[in-house]
């Protein structure tokens, strides 16, 4: 074997090929070329399957998250309660916005929002939080929508990274008030560029949210309400979308079946004391948009399997409130405990629906393979 990349959307491409390319073809020739039926169908599907009652679709996560803050009134000053491991959109918007993004240390299992630690970083200037669905599976949203009644907050999901991930039975999405999604083409459910979706519970949140998208004017009338953006979806993208939506919950099964395929391979090469393996939470059904593993061994392992052709990738090398841009907040090494340990540890995978047994086999022969020459060097 040559190696195994991270993931592969080509593979994906060519089997549904045909089926693409002549939903492109359709909207090119049908000549509607922004917020056309196809991007209605999208919104109006994507709601059902999230169980929430309005979808707004956007031209990425980031802008669905902008939009969020925006339409609940996020102001300069305010504070937003996030996650310390994320991509950094997770924080980044409440920064554009001039509010602070406050960091909590992250649950070590499941990577997510720790509840526990919420309540002592809620004060006078708290107007949300903003848990993370990291790596496809859901923070503990029963603690944290708790906690943001009792203290009188909006609950805004960044479900980016988990289309399809359910949270004792229902769907990612429909738990805050509103949450953000984002079709990034290596997304489990991938455009062919950036696309978003914003989803919102209440009819009057939603009608805000689709003004802001437009440059704060809906139905088109120059009439501008509010202070916008450009946050459309490509017609072209949501005909794609639409399309793949059709093999969404049969793609999240097969990367569930190469998650447990990775546990049983790692215990027959008894390595389970060598590694932690991703956890899943008994309340979760998660979805593997990446398959994290930790190993005090990290850097030496990512180098050992580029050698061997493996992707293995770093998915975060850095907590958010470490990172330079939010040096200015003062925090230092051991605020963040867990999210340090994580990111100091933590190894991806390679992962999506169409990698197979041997692919699999390879990646963890490897693996065995390092930690035997680790063994043998002292380690
Ligand atoms: C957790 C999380 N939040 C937000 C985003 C931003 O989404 P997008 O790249 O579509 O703007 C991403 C995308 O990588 C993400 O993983």
């Amino acid at each position: 074997m040559n190696g195994v990349p991270m993931m592969d959307l080509k593979i994906q491409y060519q089997q549904i090929k045909s089926e693409i390319q002549s939903a492109i073809e359709n909207v090119l020739e049908h000549g509607q070329y922004m917020l056309g039926d196809e991007t209605l169908k999208l919104e109006r599907d994507l709601a059902t399957y999230c169980q929430v009652p309005f979808g707004l679709s956007t031209s990425s996560g980031t802008d669905s998250l902008i939009l969020a803050l925006l339409t609940i009134g996020i102001e300069p000053g305010d504070e937003v309660i996030t996650s310390s491991i994320s991509f950094v959109a997770s924080a980044e918007v409440i920064s554009l916005l001039k509010a602070k993004p406050v960091f909590v240390d992250i649950d070590p299992k499941t990577f997510c929002l720790d509840p526990k630690k919420v309540e002592t970083a809620i004060t006078k200037k708290t107007k949300a939080i903003l848990p993370v669905h990291i790596f496809g599976q859901c923070a503990d949203m029963d603690a944290l929508l708790s906690l943001a009644e009792r203290h009188d907050l909006w609950v805004i999901e960044d479900a980016c990274q988990a289309i399809g991930a359910h949270y004792k039975g229902k769907k990612a999405c429909s738990l805050g008030h509103l949450s953000a999604m984002s079709f990034y083409p290596s997304k489990n459910l991938g455009a062919f560029g950036d696309a978003g979706m914003l989803f919102v519970k209440e009819e009057a949140l939603f009608l805000a949210a689709r003004q802001y998208r437009t440059h704060g004017e809906y139905p088109k009338n120059f009439n501008h309400e509010r202070i916008g953006l450009n946050a459309r979806m490509s017609e072209i993208q949501a005909a794609i979308l639409n399309v793949k939506f059709k093999y969404l919950d049969l793609w999240n099964q097969k990367r569930k079946e190469c998650a447990n395929r990775y546990y049983q391979l790692f215990e027959e090469a008894d390595l389970l004391h060598r590694l932690a393996l991703p956890h899943m939470a008994t309340y979760n059904d998660h979805v593997f948009h990446l398959y994290v593993i930790q190993t005090p061994q990290k850097e030496n392992l990512i180098s050992y399997l580029t050698e061997n052709g493996i992707g293995a990738g770093k998915h975060f090398p850095t907590a958010l409130p470490h990172l330079t841009c939010y040096r200015s907040l003062g925090h230092k090494m051991g605020d963040f405990p867990m999210a340090e340990a994580f990111c100091h540890q933590s190894v991806s995978l390679p992962m999506y629906p169409e990698l197979t047994y041997p692919q699999q086999a390879y990646v963890v022969s490897k693996i065995a393979n390092f930690f035997k020459n680790h063994k043998l060097a002292g380690y």
